[in-house]
């Protein structure tokens, strides 16, 4: 039995290396090979996990998320069955019962309530900061979506391209500024990426198009013929 522990990367910040902690912690008490891997906003993806499971292998999904998330539970679903038709693999996937449905919860906050606690006195300063009032001179926003389905197609690796591409060419938040997004709504069309003020949608972007778009598009300033549209638009072949 292999186990994924599968959260939600867009709405957990900061909280990816703790489930991946987690699954190593798991791992260790039950001696069982169990990995953290994110539906959406960052990696592994779930379906990059699934392609690493063993030939013929059970792979048990624990949903990790707490309280209950009901867009995590059926996007989880959704994005098996789309896994699972578009690989040839021999892998039964199983769906473990929700935390939040676990007596050891209870156990836990009540171990947390009665466990040491910490005082909150901290500085209010970086809440209300002057710096969170300037709006950036950016050029060009570019909305990366990092939803469900475009993570599947390969959201992450068009995030870690675009940035490492922009790094490059020496472009920061004041000439371009990037924006992981939730779903834009045309899945069939992701990974999708978005440049404004140009309102040109690109389609079934790679790591190669990612670089096309930081070198010629948003670098050089012309946008790139072939693989983008303008809101309204309806692709023709809309399937990657
Ligand atoms: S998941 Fe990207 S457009 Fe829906």
């Amino acid at each position: 039995m292999n186990v994924l522990l599968v959260s939600r990367g867009a709405t957990h910040h900061g909280g990816h290396d703790a489930i991946h902690r987690l699954a190593a912690a798991v791992a260790e008490a039950t001696s069982v090979p169990v990995r953290a891997c994110f539906l959406d906003g960052a990696e592994p993806s779930l379906h990059a996990a699934l392609d690493a499971a063993p030939e013929h292998a059970e792979v048990l999904l624990v949903a990790t998320h707490l309280p209950p998330d009901r867009y995590l539970d059926t996007w989880l679903r959704r994005a098996v069955a789309h896994w699972r038709t578009t690989r040839d693999r021999q892998v039964r996937v199983l769906l473990a019962p929700p935390l939040a449905t676990q007596p050891a919860l209870v156990t836990a906050v009540s171990d947390a309530i009665t466990g040491a606690h910490t005082t909150l006195d901290g500085n209010p300063g970086p809440f209300r900061s002057p710096a969170w009032s300037q709006i950036t001179r950016h050029r060009r926003h570019v909305l990366v979506c990092r939803g469900p389905r475009c993570t599947a197609y390969g959201a992450n690796q068009v995030v870690a391209t675009l940035g490492n591409r922009l790094k490059e060419h020496g472009l920061g938040d004041d000439d371009v500024l990037v924006t992981a997004t939730g779903c834009l709504f045309p899945c069939n069309l992701g990974p999708l990426v978005v440049v404004y003020p140009d309102d040109t949608w690109y389609e079934h972007v790679d790591a190669g198009l990612a670089v096309r778009i930081a070198d010629v598009h948003l670098r050089d300033g012309t946008p790139i013929d072939g693989r983008r549209h303008h809101r309204g638009d309806t692709a023709v072949n809309p399937e990657p």
